[in-house]
């Protein structure tokens, strides 16, 4: 399975673009989409949910154009939308149930998955209760398991870890991986470690455009040997700031530890996917 984006655009004023000009190929794996607030990460997932429509451009499912066929997509598709919300009266049973209704899922095995999701999701104990006295990050997995319903083979997050505990985390993480040997997955994120665990392919962005789309470790590479570390103390750290992008500052023993960037610093300081994410974003 391929999906092809191509020159995507979504302009929402006479100015305001959530999407410029945006290409990415996607085939099965896991793409780690990062970027800062406001960067047009949940633009992009809504056009390849077909809920939202691109000024210019196009999406392919294997060749066929899911913007004037979205059934293609939908067919295929699993979509938690960021601002995801639920029916406060409903129990996770009857939602999915009703869910799966509304997706045109049926059959003998509906109830058996619908089981699998809730055991895998750590939500069968409280499958019963209204989904109203439910926590924030109890909602949400109730969000990801219907995402799940269909057996979708794309399978679009949006910010799917907000409001998990580290075990849910590590819960979701599994089944994320598990999923994913046949499906094309984008989970979204501004938070780096909920990516770099997991993702094959990570793509970065800012201001409605692609700053960078590669594997993991090459996204990495980008940074390698321009990271350095020194420390110095707080009145420094002002001026320090102007001259440098700053990754991470750590309180030392009456001094600032600065772990910053310098291109010119031939490092041999480990670098991490955050390190490379604040390089593009904050330089681009
Ligand atoms: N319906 C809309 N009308 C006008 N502008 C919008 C609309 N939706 C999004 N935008 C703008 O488009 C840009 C991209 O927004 P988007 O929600 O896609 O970013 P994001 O990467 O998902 O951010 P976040 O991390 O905050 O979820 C932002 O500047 C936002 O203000
Ligand atoms: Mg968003």
């Amino acid at each position: 399975m391929v999906l092809e984006i191509k020159n995507l655009s979504k302009k929402y004023s006479r100015e305001k673009y959530g999407l410029q000009n945006y290409s990415l190929l996607l085939e099965p794996g896991i793409l780690g989409l990062l970027g800062p607030n406001g960067a047009g990460k949940s633009t992009l997932l809504k056009m390849i949910a077909t809920v939202s429509t691109p000024t210019e451009g196009n999406i392919q499912l294997d060749g066929e154009d899911i913007v004037g066929h979205p059934d293609v997509m939908r067919a295929q598709l699993g979509y938690l939308p960021q601002d995801f919300g639920v029916y406060p009266n409903l129990n996770a049973y009857e939602f999915l149930n009703y869910m799966a209704a509304m997706k045109g899922v049926g059959g003998g095995n509906l109830k058996k998955r619908i089981e699998l999701l809730l055991e895998g999701l750590n939500l069968i104990e409280n499958a019963k209760r209204p989904i109203g006295t439910y926590s924030g990050g109890m909602k949400q997995r109730v969000g990801i398991a219907q995402a799940l319903l269909n057996d979708p083979k794309v399978i679009l997050f949006d910010e799917p870890t907000v409001g998990l505990d580290p075990q849910e985390r590590v819960r979701f993480r599994n089944l994320i991986s598990e999923l994913s040997d046949d499906a094309i997955v984008i989970l979204s994120s501004h938070i780096v470690s909920d990516i770099d665990t997991i993702a094959d392919k990570v793509a970065i962005m800012k201001e409605g455009k692609l700053l960078a789309h590669d594997d993991l470790h090459s996204i990495i590479d980008v940074v390698k040997g321009k990271i350095a570390v020194t420390s110095m103390n707080k009145e420094a750290l002002a001026d320090f700031k102007e001259k440098y992008i700053v990754i991470d500052t750590v309180r030392k023993k009456g001094e600032i530890e600065v772990r910053y960037v310098d291109v010119d610093a031939s490092s041999e300081e480990e670098v991490t996917l955050e390190d490379a994410y604040l390089y593009l974003t904050e330089s681009n």
